[in-house]
């Protein structure tokens, strides 16, 4: 095909359905014949490659964090609506998973004295109780929809409970998290969608504003409290330091883990074989987290903005656009997964990039693990004859690769 007719498919492809709900073929055909390539629908270069997406993300200097999500949308929106959304702007424009070293140096080691991994496995005993319970509410009904019953509740209470959040807010939290995400589905946002957005943010930093106010006159042992306490050579989080990270805990640790239970439990069913090994041997557990994690992961895409110009396969990527990184197609790069559209909870080595690489890698990689491996666990012990009861899956969107339901009978 002409060169120029395969980028106007690979464009159209971007924007179809299909893509949304199974986008491994589009990423296989852009790694084999445009690895670096330049969408025009989407005005950003999109890499596919493993390497390539490995060498971006460790490399902070050339290709920043910072307004990485805002500054590409300026071009294309009024003025006034520029304005509008300058709250927006400047929330995504500090924190720990949008600036860049020294000043995400300093953040990450304040976060991680507070959020650490004793932390997290004081959190074991909670999780594996609210997954009974869960479990409890469907077990006598013969099935359940395990994103709305399981996967969507588990994750937002647990990090509720981590923060110190009242439950009877956790609905609201919800709501907000998501609406909050909105406008970073696409590369190119509407005035509307931003908008939106940014009132779900707004909500949810007037909320986080609340706890840190309550926490500062009144300390408790929940991570708000111990945020506000931790010191780090003499240094200390702000209150905009603080109110950013615990808006990026609660948005960033909740579809994604959702979508990692959802996604784990149906790549099982659909290889009975890795499945029925499972059973067999629980021990296996940690490879089928890791696995599941490789071959359909939660959170698809990351992105990084040209610090400078840089030549990338002979490609030349301006200062100043916008880098699309599939992680989801690295994951499946055959130089580095032999025979990669198998599922193989087996799989060694598994140097998946599902949590990033770099300086940012995920903080709360060993909480999701923990909540897919008890979740999964439970699951599997309990239903002894778990088959899938639907023949349409339909997913979120591209951004956040989470099953909108997924019907299940035992
Ligand atoms: C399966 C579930 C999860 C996936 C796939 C995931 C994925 C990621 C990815 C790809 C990044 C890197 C972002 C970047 O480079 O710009 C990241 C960063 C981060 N994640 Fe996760 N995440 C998950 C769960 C969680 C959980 C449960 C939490 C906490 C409660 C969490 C907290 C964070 C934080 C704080 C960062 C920013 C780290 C930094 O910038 O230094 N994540 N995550």
């Amino acid at each position: 095909m002409h060169r120029t007719a395969a980028c106007q498919n690979f464009d159209r492809s971007l924007n179809s359905p299909e893509f949304a709900n199974n986008p491994y073929p589009l990423y296989q055909a852009l790694r084999e014949s445009a690895p670096v390539y330049w969408s025009e629908a989407w005005r950003c270069w999109i890499l596919t490659r493993y390497d390539d997406i490995q060498a971006v993300l460790r490399d902070p200097p050339r290709f920043t964090s910072l307004e990485r999500l805002t500054s590409t949308v300026k071009p294309d929106i009024p003025e006034a609506v520029w304005e509008q959304i300058q709250p927006l702007v400047r929330h995504y424009s500090s924190g720990l998973v949008n600036v860049d070293p020294p000043d995400h140096t300093r953040l990450r080691n304040l976060v991680h004295k507070a959020f650490t991994g004793r932390t997290i496995s004081k959190l074991q005993g909670y999780v594996q109780q609210l997954v009974d319970q869960l479990l409890d509410k469907v077990q006598g009904d013969g099935h359940m929809d395990l994103v709305r019953d399981l996967a969507y509740p588990l994750p937002v209470n647990v990090i509720a409970e981590l923060l110190g959040v009242p439950l009877e807010d956790h609905d609201k939290l919800k709501r907000w998290s998501s609406g909050s995400m909105e406008f970073m589905t696409t590369p190119l946002p509407t005035p509307k969608a931003l908008l939106r957005s940014q009132e779900a943010l707004l909500n949810l930093r007037e909320f986080f504003r609340k706890i840190y106010t309550q926490c500062r006159q009144q300390p408790d042992d929940k991570l708000v409290s111990t945020l506000l306490a931790v010191c780090d050579e003499g240094e200390r989080l702000s209150e905009e330091d603080l109110l950013s990270t615990c808006v990026t805990l609660l948005v960033a640790g909740h579809e994604t883990t959702s979508s990692l239970i959802s996604g784990a439990v149906l790549a099982l069913l659909q290889n009975p074989d890795q499945l029925r090994k499972l059973r067999e041997n629980p021990a296996l557990i940690e490879g089928a987290v890791e696995e599941s994690l490789r071959y359909d992961g939660p959170f698809q895409r990351n992105r990084r903005i040209a610090r400078e110009d840089v030549a990338i396969d002979g490609k030349q990527i301006g200062k100043g656009q916008l880098v699309l990184v599939f992680l989801g197609a690295a994951n499946r790069d055959p130089s580095h997964f032999p025979d990669p559209d198998r599922f193989d909870i087996e799989r060694i080595p598994n140097r998946h990039i599902s949590f990033g690489a770099g300086v940012h890698f995920c903080l709360g990689a060993s909480l999701a693990r923990l909540e897919a491996r008890i979740a999964i666990n439970a699951i599997l012990s309990r239903m002894p004859d778990l088959r899938l009861a639907t023949e349409t899956l339909e997913w979120e969107n591209h951004l956040l690769r989470g099953l909108k339901a997924l019907p299940v009978s035992f």
